[in-house]
């Protein structure tokens, strides 16, 4: 029997690049070999060391442990791991993939409330011990197969503006089970030490942090009569990753929110488990139109199609499956603009990464960009249809990297 193909390798370069180079000359130079046959992300690790100073910068009393779903490319783990992130872990592999890179556990929070008992016994075996819970059944096979563990209850509280529920999966009410929950805890003799939320992913919606902190202070006050004096309160994600969304106002609502709620309590340490906004400003992806095709809808109004070499089976899920809106640059074209919808390249009629927009006349082989694509990307791309992955381009500055070089990660 032959050797089965792995058909999902990612085509991944690295370079090093002068000080003084920016994103765009790289673009630039790419452009100029031509259309190449997969799309191209063009990753700026540069980008990443900056979210991390921002992050720093403003919300120093948050440690970020950066949500690995989010982009696992190795290089930006490697640079969070290296700049002393912790890490969210929701799978076996994920840890495997941290832990191989010298990561302590301590630096590592299993943050998947349904775990499968593999992934429990492999935690407890590296000793990777804080993790979230959210009901009792994991209640009872964590006594069962780790019983050591530092548990996190992870309460329900959704901002109603995201994409997706968060809330509708995972959380437990604060109200009405984490009582019975911890009180079942304690009784197991088990050891919970804090809480988790999550508002929910790209929701553009920092004001919804307050009330979790409330909710939170309330159940940090209610586990103490259950004998839990909880130290840790992890804020989970939710925070914006494009260039053009600041964490600023994030920032000020939650240092509010500590100040509001817990500005006596010195020996609660807040963590949160940022995914898109660290690697989604880094990436930029580059594609070309391939076919067009003029089309006149049941008024008679026309519009143009492109269909370009990657779609929501690529790099653009999100704009699909979250109707998550992405902004296309068609490049070096001037003229009129007409209404146009771009595509990508299967046969599936979901596969639309822009129903509408307004772009000049392309050709084929033209580019389109589209900046901020590095969250929740290359980790969903398959090649259903056949078509190729997108290649990783990945550029760090000269500086960037000594600095990166000199950094031991433990
Ligand atoms: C438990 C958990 N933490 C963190 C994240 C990262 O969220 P975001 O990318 O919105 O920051 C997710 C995303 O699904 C998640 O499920």
């Amino acid at each position: 029997m032959s050797t089965r193909v792995h058909q999902m390798e990612r085509k991944c370069e690295f370079n090093i690049l002068a000080d003084n180079v920016k994103v765009q000359n790289v673009i630039d130079s790419i452009l100029e070999h031509g259309p190449q046959e997969e799309s191209i992300h063009v990753v700026d690790l540069d980008d990443i060391v900056k979210k991390h100073d921002i992050w720093l910068q403003q919300m120093s009393r948050v440690k970020p442990f950066y949500a690995v779903k989010c982009n696992d490319t190795q290089e930006i783990v490697q640079v969070l791991a290296k700049l002393g992130t912790g890490f969210d872990c929701a799978s076996k592999r994920e840890m495997e993939q941290i832990l191989a890179m010298g990561v302590k556990p301590e630096r590592i929070i299993f943050a998947q409330p349904a775990k499968p008992i593999e992934s429990l016994i492999y935690a407890k075996k590296h000793e990777i011990k804080l993790m979230t819970f959210d009901g009792q059944y994991e209640l009872h096979k964590i006594k069962q197969h780790f019983p050591e563990a530092l548990l996190v209850l992870r309460f329900r509280y959704d901002s109603g503006k995201s994409y997706g529920t968060m809330g509708k999966k995972f959380g437990c009410d604060a109200e009405s089970e984490a009582p019975g929950l911890l009180r079942l805890a304690k009784d197991l003799g088990l050891n919970v030490i804090g809480l988790s939320f999550h508002i929910g992913s790209a929701g553009d919606d920092w004001q919804s942090f307050m009330g979790a902190f409330e909710v939170a202070r309330k159940t940090f006050d209610s586990a103490k009569n259950i004998g839990y004096n909880f130290t840790l309160l992890d804020i989970g994600g939710g925070f914006p990753g494009a260039n053009c969304k600041p964490i600023d106002p994030y920032a000020k609502q939650i240092n509010k929110a500590i100040d509001t709620y817990f500005a006596n309590d010195s020996n609660v340490t807040f963590i949160a488990e940022p995914g898109r906004y660290y690697p989604t400003s880094a990436v930029t992806t580059i594609t070309h139109v391939q076919s067009k095709r003029l089309v006149k809808d049941k008024d008679g109004k026309e519009i143009m199609y492109y269909y370009v070499n990657d779609g929501i089976f690529g790099t653009f899920y999100s704009a699909g499956h979250e109707k998550q809106q992405v902004y296309p640059v068609a490049l070096n074209k001037e003229g009129p603009v007409k209404e146009s919808a771009i595509w990508g390249p299967s046969c599936d009629p979901l596969d639309l990464i822009r129903p509408s927009v307004l772009l000049p006349d392309l050709q084929f082989g033209d580019f389109i960009l589209f900046e901020n694509t590095g969250g929740y990307s290359i980790v969903l791309a398959n090649s259903f249809n056949g078509f190729p992955l997108p290649r990783l381009q990945i550029y760090v500055r000269e500086s960037t990297w000594a600095m990166l070089q000199n950094s031991p990660i433990n």
